[in-house]
């Protein structure tokens, strides 16, 4: 079953690609020739050996498309894509980041329910406060939500990731991986939750169970999105993540919600990172 999903899912997220790369072509404006242009060609005076030949008029070269601005552009307030310590920073197979052992100066244990300890219930200050309000809005809903995994140092990503290299080989891992000084988990941004019964914990059916349903339908009130949703692995490079969520500020999750945008890579206007360069 989880097999033919993954399978099913593979097939989708290609023609999800497709119909992406499609629809941001920029369309190139077709050229118009001087002569088509001019209504009074056909009625010139003929011209003689000896007449001065008229200079062509000095027109520019027609300037290549404006790039659209990305959806991002709108929001009142802009943060950097580049700085890990920016909630819009934009992390994947093709932007690392800088440094590569980056450590958040504000990393805090958020006051929630958790599976976990140590460094791995650490998150940054804004995350760890959104967290909590998050969850004690699903309990106030009847929904029961843990944290499974928050703050993961370069070295514990090195540990993590070779972990998944020598359980399913590097290319199985690297859908489902990130390799150490790519990963939002180094962050502070980004935490994995669980349901408050442990059930399909970090497998596919954790989507139809109540903490990711709730966490997909009401995340972006908190400042939350589903990093890495279904059928978008080739934007994103990542198979789909329920239980991933990551902080971006309630401005942007609103408005991707709003606006149906599901990957940071298509909100914020950078290129789709399926694999590694
Ligand atoms: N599972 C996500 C992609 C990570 O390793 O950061
Ligand atoms: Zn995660």
């Amino acid at each position: 079953m989880v097999s033919s999903r993954r399978s099913f899912s593979r097939f989708l997220a290609v023609g999800a690609g497709l119909t992406v790369v499609t629809a941001c072509t920029p369309e190139t404006p077709a050229a118009v020739s001087p002569s088509s242009a001019s209504p009074a060609a056909s009625s010139s005076p003929a011209v003689t050996a000896s007449a001065t030949p008229t200079p062509e008029p000095a027109t520019a070269p027609p300037a290549p498309p404006e790039p659209a601005p990305s959806p991002s552009a709108a929001l009142p307030r802009q943060f950097s894509l580049t700085d890990p310590s920016s909630p819009w920073l934009i992390v994947n197979k093709h932007r690392p980041l800088v440094p590569a052992t980056y450590v958040p100066a504000d990393l805090v244990v958020p006051a929630v329910a958790m599976t976990v300890s140590g460094e791995a219930a650490l998150l940054n200050s804004t995350t760890a406060a959104a967290v909590e309000a998050m969850f004690a809005a699903a309990a106030r809903d009847g929904v029961a939500m843990v944290l499974a995994s928050g703050y993961r140092s370069y070295d514990t990503q090195v540990a993590t990731y070779n972990g998944y290299v020598a359980a399913r080989g590097q290319a199985d891992a690297d859908t489902a991986s990130a390799r150490p000084g790519y990963s939002e988990h180094q962050t502070g941004w980004a935490f994995d939750i669980a349901d408050g019964g442990g059930v399909c914990g970090f497998q596919p059916c954790f989507a139809d169970q109540p903490a990711a349903v709730w966490a997909k339908a009401n995340g972006h009130r908190f400042g939350f999105v589903v990093r890495y949703p279904w059928m978008f692995h080739p934007i994103t490079g990542y198979y789909y993540e329920p239980w991933h969520l990551r902080y971006i500020g309630v401005e942007a999750a609103t408005d991707m919600a709003n606006r149906g945008i599901f990957t940071l890579e298509e909100y914020f206007g950078v290129e789709a990172a399926p694999g590694y360069p």
